[in-house]
């Protein structure tokens, strides 16, 4: 991509147009001119030849739409990036329908645009490089990073855990690679060898490939593709955030999911693992030290511009005490909780066992919790239910005799909690 890619303005109205000039110059954009609607823009448009083109769709709409069509007619290649006082779906519908790329609905933001124009500058790059064949399409897995501001809040627990459920509850293939550049133990909570591991792939660039990568990984009883972490921390030094950035791209060319398990300590690798991925799921538990710590990791993502989209908050209940304190974690965090998972004993136990709670005591609250948490990843809305649990709707009495000495055959004497069968949004997390 260009260093200072070349923009034209279109905006009908000479103070918002001198105000977009502004701040398109400030992101580093060199502006080659601004003009209205109609000829003008036609014009400047073949004169300067942009990158990109930011529109202003104002009153009269028919005109500002029939312009973004012109101008599409004239740059058929450059992403048109509209703004506008309106926020009406229907048009923005039909502002999409004509061309553009992307709407901002005003007040506008600096940041906003340039993310903006920069996403559609690269994806303009990516599509003239599959044009001439200089990248292959292909389809890439979805990257979930579980991080969290601290350690011992049960990341490893939810990594190992969604994996499971991804695999085995949505017929998902997951890679789960063990980033704890301390002391990496997703191979013993899923009790596996760990003779190759990441440190294997601190190779040139190039000889980070498909058959590298698949020759470190173990494939779990529970069918998650696992990449160790080196058993001792001192083998990280050979490995740089290149290398990570390398075989997380090779496993989402092969894998449904990557799901990437990092330390509750800061560095380059958890910082690339963030970088890269498309969900990250923000781990914390209820009490004030974590919620604080959590408060300063979501700063640091806001002063990245990292997207907050893909920032899912997720309080895990590691502590049955946890449970006595109400916090309003929404308000504290300023952000909604998108899952809440319930403490449950049964996981020190199973952890104990080498085996991921959801594949040892699927009925337990916990397990539920964390398959619910894999449909709500995948994009799944609820749980297909089985014949009887249908007829359980409909005859009441079956439904409970089925539940009932389930559960009591697990040991979990606590009721389920609405947590672990709810999902988040949810205001308060007992
Ligand atoms: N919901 C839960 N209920 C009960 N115990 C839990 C729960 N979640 C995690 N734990 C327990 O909390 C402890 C810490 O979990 P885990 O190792 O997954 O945390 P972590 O964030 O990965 O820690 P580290 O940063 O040190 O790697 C473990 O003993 C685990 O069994
Ligand atoms: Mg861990």
């Amino acid at each position: 991509m260009a260093r200072n890619p070349k923009v034209i303005i279109i905006d009908q109205d000479p103070s918002s147009r001198a105000e977009t000039q502004r701040m398109l110059a400030l992101s580093g954009f060199a502006v080659m001119g601004a003009s209205g609607y109609g000829m003008e823009a036609m014009t400047l448009a073949r004169e300067t030849n942009p990158e990109v083109v930011v529109v202003a769709l104002e009153e009269p709409i028919a005109r500002s739409l029939q312009t973004v069509e012109s101008v599409g007619d004239v740059l058929p290649e450059v992403p048109i990036i509209a703004y506008s006082s309106i926020g009406d779906p229907a048009y923005i519908r039909r502002a999409m329908q004509v061309g553009v790329k992307d709407y901002l609905v005003a007040p506008l933001q600096d940041e906003d645009l340039g993310r903006s124009i920069n996403a559609a500058l690269a994806q303009e790059e990516r599509r003239q490089q599959r044009l001439t064949g200089e990248v292959e399409p292909q389809a890439y897995g979805t990257v979930v990073t579980v991080f969290g501001a601290k350690g011992g809040i049960g990341k490893t627990t939810i990594a190992t855990n969604l994996a499971t459920a991804l695999v085995q509850k949505t017929g998902q293939s997951v890679a789960l690679v063990d980033l704890d550049t301390r002391f990496g133990d997703v191979a013993i909570l899923m009790d596996m060898p760990t003779d190759r591991s990441i440190s294997d792939l601190a190779l040139p660039d190039e000889e980070i490939d498909r058959e590298a990568v698949q020759s470190c990984l173990y494939t779990h009883g529970t069918g998650v593709a696992i990449l160790p972490s080196p058993i001792r921390p001192s083998e990280w030094h050979s490995i740089h955030p290149g290398h990570i950035e390398k075989l997380v791209s090779v496993l989402a060319t092969t894998h449904d999911y990557v799901l990437l398990d990092t330390p509750g300590t800061f560095n380059d690798i958890v910082s690339r693992a963030l970088e890269m991925c498309t969900i990250l799921l923000l781990t914390a538990t209820p009490d004030l030290a974590s919620l604080k710590d959590t408060i300063l990791a979501l700063e640091m993502l806001r002063s990245w511009s990292f997207p907050t989209e893909k920032v899912k908050i997720v309080i895990n209940h590691t502590n049955d005490a946890h449970g006595d304190a109400r916090v309003d974690i929404r308000r504290v965090l300023g952000k909604e909780v998108f899952w809440s998972i319930p403490y449950d004993r049964n996981i020190t136990q199973t952890t104990q066992l080498g085996m991921p709670i959801v594949a040892a005591k699927p009925k337990a609250k916990a397990s539920q919790s964390f398959v619910e948490l894999s449909y709500a990843i995948g994009g799944i809305r609820s749980q297909p239910k089985g014949m009887l649990e249908r007829l359980g709707d409909r005859i009441p009495l079956l439904g409970k005799a089925q539940a009932e000495p389930e559960t009591a055959a697990e040991g979990v004497p606590e009721p389920v909690s609405e947590a672990s069968t709810t999902p988040a949004p949810e205001e308060w997390i007992k």
